[in-house]
């Protein structure tokens, strides 16, 4: 089963891919997390793509689609989350030619809807687990006890480069500039594409996305 989340910045793509991963078993793939891994690693590619992640920019077709490859071949593909990826129309054909061949398809898009008012509160609250990359937010989603990451037990906590006001306002017109058109294709190519009112609390918004996906007979 091959999910793929889809919504802009902040609209907890990643808060509910942990749901699925701590509960369902699912392997949780972010090209975000890829690629902010390169940059903490210090590799060449993280060398390059810094400021144009650290500027809200979006990180070229080829680079993320040969990060994909190389990471989708190490698992078994059988139940995995893609978070942040496809974002453009060049990436979204890429992906199912990459899948096609591995006899794979993609089998639901989770579309995540949400007020963009409501984004910047979220991301500017937001802190992850330096150790395993739990989020959490500091009003919302904060750690059962202050201080200690409630899956790794870690007490290290960092927050985003990109999670700065006029960064954010720069991610959320790149996201509306390229990522639209990947939703028509979704919808475009009939696949099972489901909307879900993202702005609810995480828990209601997991089961918003639960009932969708009972809905259109999805088991998990
Ligand atoms: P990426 O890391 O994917 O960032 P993003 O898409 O901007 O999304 P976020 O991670 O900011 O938000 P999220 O939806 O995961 O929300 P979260 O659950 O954390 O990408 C970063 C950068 O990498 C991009 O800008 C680009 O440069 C590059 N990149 C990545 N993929 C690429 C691609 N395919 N092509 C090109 N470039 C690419 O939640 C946010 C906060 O809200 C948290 O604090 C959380 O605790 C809280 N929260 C979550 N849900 C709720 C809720 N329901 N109610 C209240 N608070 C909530
Ligand atoms: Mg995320």
């Amino acid at each position: 089963m091959i999910f793929v989340l889809f919504g802009p910045p902040g609209s907890g793509k990643g808060t509910q891919s942990q749901y699925l991963v701590s509960e369902y078993g699912f392997k949780h793939i972010s090209t975000g997390d890829l690629l902010r891994s390169e940059i903490k690693a210090g590799s060449e590619l993280g060398l390059n793509i810094k400021d144009t992640i650290d500027q809200g920019g979006f990180i070229s077709d080829d680079i993320v689609i040969k990060l994909v490859e190389q990471v989708i071949d190490k698992e078994d593909g059988k139940r995995v989350i893609f978070d942040g990826f496809p974002r453009t129309v060049n990436q979204a054909l890429a992906f199912d030619r990459l899948l096609s061949v591995r006899n794979l398809k993609v089998d639901i898009v989770v579309n995540f809807e949400i007020d963009f008012g409501k984004i910047v509160e979220r991301i500017s609250g937001r802190f992850t687990c330096s150790n395993c990359g739990t989020v959490y937010h500091k009003i919302y989603q904060p750690p059962k006890v202050a201080g200690t990451c409630d899956r790794c037990g870690g007490h290290d906590f960092v927050v985003r480069k990109d999670d700065q006001p006029d960064v954010i306002k720069n991610r959320l017109q790149v996201y509306q500039n390229e990522t639209e058109a990947v939703r028509k294709y979704y919808e475009s190519k009939s696949q099972v594409l489901v909307t879900i009112d993202a702005s609810n609390s995480p828990e209601l918004v997991k089961q918003t996305l639960m009932n969708k996906l009972t809905q259109v007979g999805i088991e998990l």
